[in-house]
């Protein structure tokens, strides 16, 4: 693997400056002879330095992208990241092409402007070669089928999440102030784990904490600099190699033992074991999953208590409906602990027995998903909103055109569950008005798997505790803090406006 080790530090500094000159020239020589719209092209372009200009997209992607479509006046403008085009868009016509058009590819368009997923392809020196995208996305879909998922063997894997649920919980004192954000976001990443790989890796509780702070750092290490000059010898390049070395060899030592187990359990790496995949193969489908769930759901689980928690109608109609659930399915009088009676509720049960669950669960979706979208086209020239779009092109939506759009959603930043209720639907009065979980041809792959761990989590929480949102100063806040859209790695709160969730353990009768 060619990496700094190989260079002394004056060496390589003085290697990053010339590189550094080199790429500005470069990109400046390229950005004065491409400010011209290209011929035929409708589509304004922002000028100036390549580097510059795109700067703001890697450190403020939202702002940059609402301010230039104010400043063009345009559904869609482009500029320059890098030696390619990205073309930013909005509105109805722009978002139907963006999710149903044919040629453009998802995890290419990720692979440039998102840039912290881990990728073995990061390290040279291992071998992926049958890896595709279109292949993993397919393993995706068959372990997570309604089959797979409803019949025994995924069934085997249910109480062990509810018990990780639980002991995570049981860590908490009986009564105290904790960040959903985190707390709620650790129990996610166990569930995850426990999904994604298998028992052992699930309960070597070190090797999940230190996967945690591998992920912890990877994000840290997805600087501007570092999207934008990826071959730049810099700290951050550096720290991705070596969390994502780490992360590697964790995972595959896992993976390891599983091979030489001399009987196949029903946990994931087994199942990709039996599909005939390699050991980096299994690493690299793990590593996706878990990522997946890190950016996601962890955060999601955390917003969803916090609404819950500061609209008394919809905290009383949660509670009434978990109870209920309980009810149905176990024994009222039984002794057990809930987190065990929870485990023997069948899967079906969750899914379709938790409507007023459901409704909150898609109103903070809403709320709080306004990633940016991302294609990039491996097809020909196309016509997109009556513009086009040239082969190669990247391309970006951020889905808060469509979340966040009083036209379609009124007071777009109330949370208010009853928008989906029949009579206003208002998620189905516009094409592709809801996507929060993707949409057209690329709809989330781990939906089922990412609303159950959300239900799970939030049915032992509310059932176990008494609980109300509070403020840095331990007052119930008047309202609760936006996401920070321009934070594209998590939907994480602006910062300077904190909130918690002060609990109470209730008693067993
Ligand atoms: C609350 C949690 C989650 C949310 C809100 C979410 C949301 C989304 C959205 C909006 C997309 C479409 C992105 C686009 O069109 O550019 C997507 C795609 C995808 N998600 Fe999720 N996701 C979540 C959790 C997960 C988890 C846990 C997994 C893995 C088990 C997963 C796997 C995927 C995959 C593989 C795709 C790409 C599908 C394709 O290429 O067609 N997601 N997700």
């Amino acid at each position: 693997m060619s990496s700094l080790t190989e260079y002394s530090w004056p060496a390589a500094i003085l290697l990053a400056l010339s590189l550094l000159c080199l790429s500005t020239l470069f990109t400046f020589y390229r950005s004065n002879n491409t400010q011209k719209p290209h011929s035929g092209l409708n589509i304004p372009e922002l000028g100036g330095f390549s580097l510059l200009a795109a700067w703001p997209f890697f450190a403020k992607r939202d702002d940059f992208l609402w301010s230039n479509f104010k400043k063009t006046g345009a559904e869609m403008f482009r500029f320059r990241a890098l030696q390619h085009h990205v073309v930013a868009m909005h509105g109805t016509e722009a978002r139907k092409a963006f999710f149903t058009e044919k040629g453009l590819n998802l995890p290419e368009g990720y692979a440039l402007l998102f840039g912290t997923s881990p990728t073995v392809r990061d390290l040279q020196d291992v071998d992926t070669a049958e890896y595709t995208a279109q292949f993993l996305l397919k393993q995706f879909t068959d372990l997570l089928s309604k089959e797979r998922l409803a019949n025994g063997k995924f069934c085997a894997v249910f109480p062990s999440l509810l018990k990780d649920t639980d002991r995570l919980m049981a860590g908490w004192s009986s009564e105290g102030t904790m960040d959903p954000f985190k707390e709620l976001n650790d129990i996610v990443f166990q569930l995850t784990v426990r999904l994604g790989s298998c028992r052992e890796l699930a309960e070597d509780l070190d090797a999940v904490a230190r996967m945690s702070q591998l992920l912890d750092n990877l994000e840290k290490a997805a600087t501007p600099a570092a999207l934008l000059l990826p071959w730049l010898p810099t700290a951050a390049r550096k720290a991705k190699q070596k969390n994502t070395r780490e992360l590697f060899a964790l995972i595959y030592s896992f993976v390891e033992t599983r091979r030489a187990a001399s009987v196949r359990s029903s946990d994931t790496i087994d199942f990709l074991l039996g599909n005939g995949f390699s050991t980096e193969n299994v690493v690299e489908f793990i590593l996706g999953l878990i990522h997946a769930g890190y950016i996601n759901t962890g955060m999601n689980v955390g917003w969803n208590l916090l609404y819950i928690g500061m609209h008394p109608e919809w905290k009383a109609k949660v509670s009434a409906e978990f109870r209920a659930l309980l009810a149905t399915h176990t024994d009222a009088a039984s002794t057990d602990p809930i987190h065990e009676r929870l485990a023997s509720i069948p899967l079906g049960a969750w899914e379709t027995e938790l409507p007023v669950v459901d409704a909150g669960m898609r109103e903070t979706l809403r709320m709080t998903m306004g990633l940016l979208a991302l294609r990039r086209n491996l097809g020909g020239d196309i016509t997109m909103a009556g513009r086009t779009i040239l082969a190669g092109d990247f391309l970006a939506y951020p889905l808060g055109d469509v979340h966040h759009n009083p036209d379609i959603y009124p007071e777009p930043y109330k949370w208010d569950p009853h928008r989906y209720d029949a009579g206003r639907e208002e998620d189905k009065q516009a094409p592709l008005a809801f996507l929060g979980w993707g949409g057209g041809r690329h709809m989330c792959a781990g939906m089922r798997i990412a609303k159950l761990e959300i239900k799970l989590i939030l049915a032992l929480f509310v059932l176990s505790f008494e609980f109300q949102v509070v403020d840095g100063a331990g007052a119930l806040p008047k309202s609760l803090p936006r996401v920070d859209f321009n934070d594209f790695q998590r939907p994480r709160p602006v910062q300077g406006n904190p909130c918690y969730i002060k609990f109470r353990r209730l008693k067993v009768d």
